[in-house]
């Protein structure tokens, strides 16, 4: 037989393809509308070019580095995202294992399988805990308490998501949530309902509200955590996460899931880094598939990139062991990226070492 064997993360994609029930699968592959966004995500950063350094001895290469102060070995974290039972039935305590048998930082979704004690309770690590803030402001004030008091380190709010956006697949699918461990009893079964002649997928969350300053300030009220701001993707919104006190800003288009036609993340990440002017971290996700990508993304000024659906495709694959895969063939091209173009640190990576298409055009 052919080897299945993968040799990087893209590949990992068709292995997941072959496991899940097509109805899973589109739920983790698929974008909004046109699907214009999520493919601009991966295709951005092929118009990017890296300008090697040859001349330096690269015998020695340092990945590691610091998020809000917990050390990490690489810049490459797990991004928030729901359902992991689905590819899996150990969910989210496989992914937390893996995460933390490669010292790297995973964020679990507020729409995750296992409940936020459940995956504390699964491994030793430092974890952040994503967040949505519904009109019903006492379901994020129970989970930000438990967070908390579960030992996770930040809080990251996702402030994209108003309202779903349309995934046409989920919809053809009849994709239906399934139970979501961290609200149970919180949401009324009225509001969780999703209603016959409505087949999209967390139809209730259309009860999330708009996410402003004042909802940040609210927050910071109820907690000592710091609190990263998740869906920046413009200068504007950039300057209000540093006014109202965000600790970090995470430039995502949640992986092309809610505003189809958002631009690619990567092609944003210097207008979002200049705003904050080093004030707080800038982290980017979306389309992030090889190591020469976190490359990229550092070299424009990001400190760490997340991972979103290699991480799914490798549980759904292969377990805690393809997350682990996963996050180590990224690490592994991101060292030879690093030695081939001359930086033996992350703080080497620097701009001079990346060609954008407006680069091109100058
Ligand atoms: C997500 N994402 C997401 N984000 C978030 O803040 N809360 C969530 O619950 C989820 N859920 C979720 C489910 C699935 C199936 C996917 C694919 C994504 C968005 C996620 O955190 C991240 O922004 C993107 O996945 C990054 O893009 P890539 O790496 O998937 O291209």
């Amino acid at each position: 037989t052919m080897s299945s064997e993968p040799v990087n993360v893209n590949e990992f994609k068709a292995l997941a393809e072959r496991a899940l029930p097509k109805m899973y699968f589109e739920f983790y592959a698929g974008g909004a509308e046109d699907e214009h966004t999520l493919k601009a995500n991966e295709e951005a950063y092929q118009r990017i070019t890296i300008r090697p350094r040859v001349l330096v001895d690269v015998s020695r290469i340092d990945m590691s580095t610091r998020m809000l102060g917990y050390s990490i070995s690489s810049p490459i974290m797990v991004a928030p995202s729901g359902l992991h039972k689905l590819a899996n039935p150990e969910g989210e305590l496989a992914t937390a294992r893996a995460a933390a048998a490669s010292n790297t930082i995973m964020i679990l979704s507020f729409g995750s399988s296992y409940s936020v004690e459940e995956v504390a309770a699964s491994c030793n690590a430092v974890r952040f805990f994503q967040l949505y803030v519904y009109k019903q402001r006492h379901v994020a004030a129970n989970l930000v308490e438990r967070a908390e008091r579960s030992g996770y380190k930040a809080i990251v709010l996702t402030v994209d998501c108003p309202r779903m956006g349309r995934r046409e697949a989920d919809i053809k699918n009849r994709m239906i949530v399934s139970k979501q461990k961290n609200v149970e009893g919180l949401v009324s079964t009225e509001v969780d309902a999703v209603s016959e002649n409505d087949f999209s997928l967390f139809s209730y969350t259309t009860e999330v509200s708009h996410i402003n300053g004042q909802d940040v300030a609210w927050l910071k009220s109820i907690t000592k955590l710091p609190i990263l701001l998740k869906g920046i993707i413009t200068h504007e919104d950039a300057r209000i996460a540093v006014e109202v006190g965000a600790a970090g800003v995470i430039v995502s288009n949640h992986g092309g899931r809610q505003l189809d036609y958002s631009p690619a993340t990567i092609n944003v990440v210097e207008e979002v880094v200049h705003a904050v002017k080093g004030k707080i971290p800038v982290i980017v996700d979306g389309g992030v598939r090889r190591g020469t990508d976190v490359f990229k993304a550092l070299a424009l000024g990001a400190q760490a990139v997340l991972v979103g659906r290699p991480i799914l495709y490798g549980l759904a694959a292969k377990g805690e062991h393809g997350v682990k895969q996963v996050i180590q063939m990224l690490k592994e091209e991101l060292e030879l990226a690093m030695a081939l173009a001359g930086c033996t640190s992350l703080k080497d990576i620097t701009r001079s070492h990346v060609r954008t298409e407006r680069d091109r055009c100058q």
